[in-house]
């Protein structure tokens, strides 16, 4: 069971979003294989272990090598067959799927994860001054280092108005791009600066931190994190046994909107144009939907971990 109040600490550094939620869509059964794609501390895996009862298997899978002493931790308590996969998401379960590996619920809990976020030299923060990183796999090529002294002024304007939303965002890109010449970014604090010095004083104190969006931006173009996402559903859908189900949690509008747009097609049968008489494509629908809205946190849930505001779960049962 879910502590009541389940509150971040050294032992549980992540609270796990919308876990009762997931839970019941996923129904995990006694026996069945269950795909934890997003493993982070393991806070959503011992919830679903915990509904195989004894019986069963847990893949694990996260980018980020130091989550792996979580799933040791995890392991040594699961009281199941558990077995953890170092990498991306959409790879694995593609591999796993081409290797005949079924599954019968799999979670993807995206985004990133409080150990991440609060660990300041990973370079996620814009509280604390580190090294301008990013990566959840400190192996991958691709650093926020490199996207703000690398890429082109409009390509950085267009990623901070379309992962961040950022109303300053040809501003922004200007003053990165005319300080760059002066001496590159090497710090977190660097970047904060010159977002400050680029949005007008009165908009520096609404909508929270000036500069949560760019670096939400510059963190989902790190890790091609909706790249990543659109090469997982059918992953997923792929490796899913008939009756097998796959929950989605997301924290932006463009992954929700990939989610809900994926689930509703694959739920589609015939394709066929409306002014076919009859179907002669044979589609016979992938999925069918558990959730027709997006689930979004209680009040209860917002109370104990703001963290959890923007989260959106989308769910779907293979046929
Ligand atoms: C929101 S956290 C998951 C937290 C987890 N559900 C828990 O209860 O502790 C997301 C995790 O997914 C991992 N992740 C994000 N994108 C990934 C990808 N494309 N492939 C593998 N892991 C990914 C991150 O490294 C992070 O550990």
């Amino acid at each position: 069971m879910l502590p009541n109040v389940w509150q971040r600490s050294a032992a549980e550094p992540h609270v796990p979003v919308l876990a009762e939620e997931a839970r019941e869509l996923l129904a995990v059964r006694p026996g069945e294989t269950v795909v934890d794609a997003t493993f982070g501390a393991g806070g959503h895996a011992r919830l679903l272990a915990a509904d195989l009862r004894g019986r069963g298997k847990l893949i694990a899978i996260d980018r980020d090598p130091t989550t792996k002493p979580y799933f040791d931790r995890f392991k040594a308590v699961a009281g199941v067959e558990a077995r953890f996969l170092r990498g991306d998401f959409s790879v694995v379960l593609a591999q796993l799927a081409a290797n005949g590996v079924r599954a019968d619920a799999i979670l993807l809990d995206l985004g990133v994860s409080s150990m991440q976020v609060d660990r300041p030299e990973r370079g996620f923060s814009y509280a604390t001054d580190a090294p301008l990183d990013m990566r959840m796999d400190p192996s991958a090529e691709l650093t926020a280092r490199e996207i703000v002294n690398g890429w082109p002024e409009r390509e950085l304007a267009t990623i901070f108005r379309r992962y961040g939303e950022e109303r300053y965002a040809e501003r922004i890109a200007r003053a990165i791009a005319r300080r760059r010449e002066r001496e590159p970014f090497a710090r977190t604090g660097e970047l904060v600066d010159a977002i400050k010095s680029a949005i007008p004083t009165p908009a520096r104190f609404g909508e929270g931190h000036p500069a949560k969006r760019v670096f939400q931006a510059l963190r989902i173009a790190v890790n091609d994190e909706l790249g990543a996402l659109e090469a997982a559903l059918p992953a997923a859908v792929a490796m899913l046994r008939p009756g097998g189900r796959l929950a989605v949690i997301s924290f932006h509008s463009l992954e929700d909107r990939a989610v809900k747009r994926f689930l509703q097609e694959q739920a589609r049968g015939c394709t066929c144009p409306p002014d076919f008489p009859v179907c002669v494509c044979g589609r016979e629908p992938a999925l069918r939907l558990l959730t027709r809205k997006a689930v979004r946190p209680s009040a209860r849930e917002l109370d104990t971990n703001p963290r959890a505001a923007s989260a959106r779960l989308r769910a779907a049962v293979r046929t």
